[in-house]
């Protein structure tokens, strides 16, 4: 066993390293930084970095076991492909991808809801030891400072800005412009959303607010996981100076989110890969397998991930590009052309 520091008060996994310089973006402070070889630096990384690294290595040498994942490959890119992306400029059509910037930044602004969980004393669900393991650190920084990154936290931006920002950098026209909140709705936000308030999938004596939070866990991780898909189309094309507006930098900063979502990603499969590593304990007493209780949630949430809710985001896409398409004049072929361009 290493003899790398794993106890972290709250307020060191939520402090930041030293910048040379703000984030500023479109005139918006956003977190994080630049060091003094110019270099982005992540916001909440000065000890959050080195504990994430620090846990995984010291699960994978207790239990002998890998941390678990997820290839970015079993999810489908993007839909509209960077092509579709490139041609509904082009067409003078950009509303469709402004969509999707909105939605993106509205659903990153939805994962700061992970930290109202503030779990407490998760010992009292496991057989082994969780001292000195992301598990014991969740409700103690670790999903606070997911949240803060998300959603921002006082006067510093998080994704969700961050994501509108960059939209309006790339599009330079005020979003005011467009209704955002017809978009949305017609993208389905306010209907109930996948894998939410399912039924039980873990036995009946395991606490509903353990399952509750580990399900929250597993889908997170999997729309983070899935993301990067996200963030290499964005870049894609909004780093093209001929097609979108702000000199590249719309595309630098949908850069910077990337780099913000690899502690998400890391603490989330460390803390997952620990609880499946243990044995878990039922309200009852019985004990259950912890491979088993990680294998019955991960299942189905993943199926649901690459098929269902994969699904409804295109349908909600393909949606708005209808809709704008048909409110030019030669809609029809712009939209024949569009589907064209699509992926077989
Ligand atoms: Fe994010
Ligand atoms: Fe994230």
């Amino acid at each position: 066993m290493g003899t790398a520091q794993v106890e972290f008060t709250e307020d060191e996994l939520l402090s930041d390293l030293v910048v040379s310089e703000p984030l500023v973006a479109g005139g918006v402070r956003c977190h994080g930084g630049f060091d003094a070889d110019g270099t982005y630096v992540s916001p909440r990384t000065r000890f959050r970095g080195p504990a994430i690294a620090a846990w995984g290595e010291q699960n994978c040498a207790r239990f002998g076991t890998e941390l678990i994942d997820v290839p970015l490959e079993r999810w489908e890119r993007s839909y509209p492909n960077v092509e579709q992306a490139r041609f509904l400029i082009r067409a003078g059509v950009p509303e469709p991808l402004m969509a999707t910037l909105t939605r993106i930044g509205t659903v990153e602004g939805y994962g700061a809801n992970i930290r109202l969980l503030k779990p407490k004393d998760l010992q009292r669900h496991f057989v082994e030891d969780v001292r000195g393991t992301a598990i014991d650190h969740l409700g103690g920084g670790l999903f606070e400072a997911h949240g803060r990154d998300e959603a921002g936290w006082e006067q510093e931006a998080g994704h969700r800005d961050m994501w509108f920002a960059a939209r309006d950098l790339a599009f330079e026209r005020p979003a005011g412009e467009l209704d955002i909140e017809a978009m949305l709705a017609r993208m389905g936000f306010g209907v109930n959303r996948p894998g939410a308030g399912g039924p039980r999938l873990l036995p009946d004596d395991i606490s509903p607010d353990l399952e509750m939070m580990v399900s929250l866990m597993v889908r997170v991780l999997f729309i983070e996981i899935s993301a990067f898909h996200t963030f290499a189309w964005a870049e894609a094309w909004m780093s093209d100076t001929e097609l979108v507006a702000g000199d590249g930098a719309a595309a630098q900063l949908v850069s910077y989110i990337r780099a913000d979502e690899t502690p998400h990603v890391g603490y989330l499969r460390t803390a997952l890969s620990e609880m499946r590593d243990r044995t878990w304990i039922g309200e009852t007493g019985r004990q259950h397998a912890g491979t088993d209780m990680i294998g019955r949630i991960w299942g189905p949430l993943l199926a649901q991930s690459l098929g269902p809710a994969r699904e409804e985001g295109r349908r909600a896409t393909r949606g708005e590009v209808e809709h704008w398409c048909a409110t030019r004049t030669g809609g029809a072929d712009i939209l024949a052309e569009f589907n064209a361009l699509g992926d077989a």
